[in-house]
């Protein structure tokens, strides 16, 4: 490409660590598409004459076809996907296939082709997160009143309904998809057109290419839009950030697939067994999406440290910026699918929720507020009262709803008979009426809105 003045090749190291065919060939679609973008344009502007652009049209078509069906030969030597598919183009159709470089660099080619590619998976990351909500609402809409333990320090805190549990996904869920927007909202202006850094004397017209791209605008500024890779880093930064909400899901599920809690079951579909413990049933797809953020991060700080005090315009060190982001993006579109797929396939043990639910006493808050709102006293003084009465349960081996009215009153003279009826778990749970709290009606209506903002 550049024989006018090297004679000498490059050495094997050169070669080896100059070369990005063996990743960047994932750009071919995207090239492609650029490629026709631009030499359209090239047409429309008289640049390139219209046989010819007809000419090199028919080379990208059949370039096109040949990877598609696997007959396309990549090369190493010809070193990334741009000079790849620009040598074919060559063989194919002649010393005209030339013409296409006009007016272009690999510089905007490269920012362009990966810009298209990021918005592709932004779209395919944006359809994935909304499946995952859709499988969280389905399981609220199932179970919007069976009683489960509400942790805070993984103590049992108060108890809440199982869909209440499910929808606060729906919600972390919903904040990375908006997330992703905006970083698509930023990335999607063209490069093209910005050449190599300066701009072109060709009376291009960019914001044909970009519209034919489906970009909102051309890029403003050429040597930032060959520059810029915050498209690349904001996606991953998205990334990473639901990588680490699917990654509590998996570790509650760790949790609940255990013997001791057992809050959930988990199918064939979603486990595996042991190779010399026959008892065992591993939550292996679980912990796997809770080890995922580290490659959303590793990738994030990788490519944070290339552009790090990196002088404008491009530098090769760019060239960088695809291996971790195409890897990190299939980690997060597996961890996406295998969250759906087992917050579809599990199944709440309803007795053994319910029988958590119970422990410790997690009822004492309702206590408390019982003795504020009937009773009027200050909201500290009935929660000394109420830690008492919790002690006195303990001692008999009793929970606060089973504690005798005598026994209430030896603590708070001003107790009567109506206590009970806030101390069961249900009624705790079905006093949560509060906007965002979890009584069962509400996690019927706030399920009913998710499917309105979300689905
Ligand atoms: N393969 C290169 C990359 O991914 C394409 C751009 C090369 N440009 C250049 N001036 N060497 O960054």
């Amino acid at each position: 490409m550049w024989g006018g003045r090297f004679a000498g090749g490059p050495s094997e190291v050169m070669a080896a660590i100059n070369a990005s065919i063996s990743f960047d060939q994932r750009l071919h679609v995207h090239d492609i598409r650029g490629s026709h973008a631009h030499l359209d344009m090239l047409e429309a502007t008289g640049i390139v004459s219209l046989p010819d652009a007809a000419t090199i049209r028919g080379g990208l078509d059949r370039i096109e076809k040949e990877i598609a069906a696997g007959r396309f030969v990549f090369k190493p030597e010809l070193e990334d996907i741009h000079m790849n598919i620009e040598a074919r183009l060559a063989e194919l159709v002649g010393p005209v296939a030339g013409r296409l470089h006009t007016a272009r660099s690999r510089n905007d080619q490269v920012a362009t082709d990966f810009r298209l590619w990021v918005r592709d998976e932004i779209d395919a990351v944006d359809a994935a997160l909304t499946d995952a909500q859709a499988a969280f609402i389905e399981k609220a809409e199932a179970w919007p009143d069976l009683p489960m333990p509400g942790f805070t320090h993984l103590q049992n805190g108060q108890p809440v309904a199982f869909g209440h549990h499910m929808l606060a996904y729906v919600e972390m869920l919903g904040r990375d998809r908006g997330r992703f927007a905006d970083a698509r909202r930023r990335l999607n202006e063209s490069p093209l057109g910005a050449a190599a850094l300066a701009g072109t004397p060709f009376p291009i017209d960019r914001d044909m290419t970009a519209a034919a791209l489906g970009f909102d605008r051309p890029a403003a500024n050429s040597m930032d839009a060959v520059s810029d890779r915050d498209f690349a880093l904001e996606f991953l930064a998205a990334g990473a950030i639901t990588a680490l909400h699917l990654s509590r899901f998996a570790e509650e599920l760790v949790l609940w697939t255990s013997a001791q809690f057992c809050f959930v079951h988990l199918s064939d579909a979603f486990t595996t067994g042991s190779s010399i413990m026959p008892q065992k049933r591993n939550p292996d797809a679980a912990e796997l999406v809770r080890a995922k953020p580290g490659r959303l991060l590793g990738a994030f700080t990788a490519l944070a440290t290339v552009l790090k005090g990196l002088p404008l315009t491009y530098g090769k060190d760019m060239q960088e910026d695809k291996e971790a982001t195409f890897e990190a993006a299939d980690s997060l579109m597996l961890a996406i699918a295998a969250a759906a797929g087992m917050a579809r396939d599990m199944k709440p043990n309803k007795a053994r929720l319910r029988a958590a639910a119970e422990l410790g006493h997690p009822t004492a808050t309702d206590l408390a507020d019982w003795m504020v709102r009937r009773r009027g006293l200050p909201f500290r003084d009935a929660h000394r009262a109420a830690g008492a009465l919790v002690a006195e349960a303990d001692r008999r081996g009793l929970t606060l709803a089973q504690l005798p009215l005598d026994a209430m009153q030896a603590v708070e003279a001003e107790i009567d008979e109506s206590v009970y009826d806030v101390l069961s778990i249900e009624k705790s749970i079905a006093a949560r009426t509060s906007y965002g709290g979890t009584a069962p009606d509400n996690v019927r209506r706030a399920a009913a809105a998710a499917r309105e903002r979300f689905l």
